[in-house]
């Protein structure tokens, strides 16, 4: 195993890389500008389409723009301590001025209050459980800074504990569902992005009060397709090569697709994990589409 495969160290008991609660008091010490936008997600929910989606509503659909420079540096990641000699989010947030595009995974109550207090606009990206379990998986296999997710089934009961780096998947989602009216979060669905890419461009644009023409909407819709944004150096993650991110393991534009869990769980993992989600998502109405 790698040197980088750092331990999950527990921050108010939600499990996150060791360098990350290092540095805890400074991160949630961070007060945003009113301007910032918050995108927050379980890791590997559709975090990297909904920014490009975004950058690109911000530049009135303007490509070469949105090539300036490799997603996370146009939108920092909030929380990330990445090993040296790469800047920490808070780092490149202090050289970037506001309106920022900010990315973070932390769940809704590790949120740094400043967000809260000034009113930032936060767009929450839910993926349903299983897909995003699997693209979890693989992530942690190339993703050299966390721990090794070993076999997948020890994974999935590792994903239903909830210890993976972030936490629990079900208090994440349950989390800014719940504070969803009360924050002004706009909640939206992997699926639905992946159903009609258009109508999710729009449901951000005006939730960002942003008015593009029906052209560039369009043109948004082609840029941030899954292949495009695989092709795009700048969107793809190539940024981050070897030794953090090993993309010849598994690529971090992977399939983009709906289901692949059924290329991954049998018929009694799928059920045993049907079970426990019964349990867990009890008394909550998010409409997560079934996927059987
Ligand atoms: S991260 O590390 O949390 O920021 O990852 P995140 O971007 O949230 O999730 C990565 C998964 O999203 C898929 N992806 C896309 N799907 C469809 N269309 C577009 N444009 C797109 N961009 C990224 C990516 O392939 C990962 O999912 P999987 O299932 O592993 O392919």
């Amino acid at each position: 195993s790698s040197m980088f495969r750092f331990p999950l160290v527990r921050v108010r008991g939600v499990p996150l890389m060791s360098l990350i609660a290092k540095e805890w008091d400074s991160i949630w010490a961070f007060n945003p500008d009113p301007s910032d936008l918050l995108i927050s997600t379980y890791p590997k929910a559709g975090t990297t389409w909904t920014q490009e989606i975004v950058d690109l509503l911000l530049h009135n659909g303007d490509a070469e723009a949105c090539k300036r420079a490799p997603t996370p540096i146009r939108s920092p990641f909030l929380e990330i301590i990445p090993p040296p000699p790469v800047p920490s989010g808070l780092d490149l947030l202090k050289k970037t001025d506001p309106p920022r595009i900010i990315k973070t995974h932390l769940p809704i109550e590790l949120v740094p209050l400043g967000f809260w207090e000034n009113k930032c606009k936060v767009i929450y990206v839910a993926r349903n459980a299983k897909d995003n379990l699997v693209s979890y998986y693989y992530f942690d296999l190339m993703n050299q800074t966390q721990p090794e997710p070993g076999p997948f089934d020890g994974y999935v009961h590792k994903f239903m504990r909830g210890d993976l780096a972030w936490g629990s998947w079900y208090d994440h989602v349950k989390g800014y569902w719940e504070a969803r009216e009360k924050r002004n979060i706009l909640y939206i669905f992997y699926e639905d992005m992946k159903e009609n890419p258009r109508r999710e461009v729009v449901r951000i644009m005006k939730y960002l009060d942003l008015s593009v023409s029906e052209e560039v909407i369009d043109r948004i819709v082609d840029l941030t397709s899954f292949k495009n944004m695989k092709e795009n150096p700048m969107a793809n993650y190539s940024c981050i090569p070897k030794p953090v991110f090993d993309h010849s393991i598994s690529p971090f534009m992977r399939k983009g697709v709906v289901g692949d869990w059924k290329n991954h769980f049998s018929d009694e993992q799928s059920k045993m994990f049907d079970e426990d989600y019964e349990r867990q998502m009890k008394g909550t109405n998010i409409p997560f589409r079934t996927l059987i």
